[in-house]
């Protein structure tokens, strides 16, 4: 209903289409700068595919009605779940990444969003989620016990958290040049972090 030939809202057309490039661009510039690490990184992951069919699998079929993706990185979680959730929201504390996230999301904007927020006081409210993913972002945080313990509180009862991470290893470079804090985990130390937050409710 809103006039097309009104010269403010023609502007503000002009405005957006010129942010959203000027975002793909920074997204594409980000690739662009971190391309090469990202390759040599992700060849000390197992097969890709192999990782997203057990991540299906734990999860379950769904459908769920709101998923949270913790650390949502570029997105990908919420591309993988796409097809089994209602609602995904996601949130992170680097821009760019945010960044890259928006520019992916394409079509799924209309179920999907990504904002700003910290792992250890995530933006949205408690008990709202059936499905919490944490994929690849414990080892980079000081106090995963802590983060755990947030996602947890997302969830409404009888939700479920996926963990995703590496499994102890000993390659320091990751430390040095990827910023990882912690060289992987053990299933026990994981497991007493979803303990002690449960023995909390
Ligand atoms: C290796 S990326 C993984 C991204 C995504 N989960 C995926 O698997 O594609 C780790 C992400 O964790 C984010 N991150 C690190 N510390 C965080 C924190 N305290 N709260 C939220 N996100 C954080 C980083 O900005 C980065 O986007």
């Amino acid at each position: 209903m809103l006039d097309p030939s009104d010269p403010v809202l023609a502007r503000d057309v002009d405005r957006l289409h010129e942010i959203r490039a000027a975002r793909d661009e920074a997204a594409a510039e980000y690739f662009e700068r971190n391309a090469a690490d990202w390759d040599r990184v992700r060849a000390l992951h197992l097969p890709e595919a192999d990782i997203d069919s057990a991540i299906l699998d734990a999860a379950g079929a769904g459908p769920f009605d709101l998923m949270v993706d913790v650390g949502v990185g570029q997105g990908r979680m919420i591309q993988l779940f796409a097809d089994r959730v209602r609602r995904a929201e996601g949130f992170d504390t680097s821009r760019q990444m945010l960044a890259i996230a928006r520019a992916s999301l394409g079509d799924l904007k209309t179920k999907a969003a990504v904002q700003f927020g910290d792992a250890y006081a995530p933006p949205m409210g408690a008990g709202t989620a059936d499905l919490v993913t944490i994929h690849q972002v414990l080892h980079f945080l000081s106090d995963p016990g802590r983060a755990i313990a947030e996602a947890a509180r997302l969830l409404k009862s009888g939700g479920r958290l996926l963990i995703i991470d590496f499994a102890p290893h000993a390659l320091e470079f990751l430390r040095e040049e990827h910023a990882h804090r912690r060289l992987g985990f053990t299933d026990a130390e994981i497991g007493e972090w979803c303990e002690s937050r449960a023995s909390r409710d």
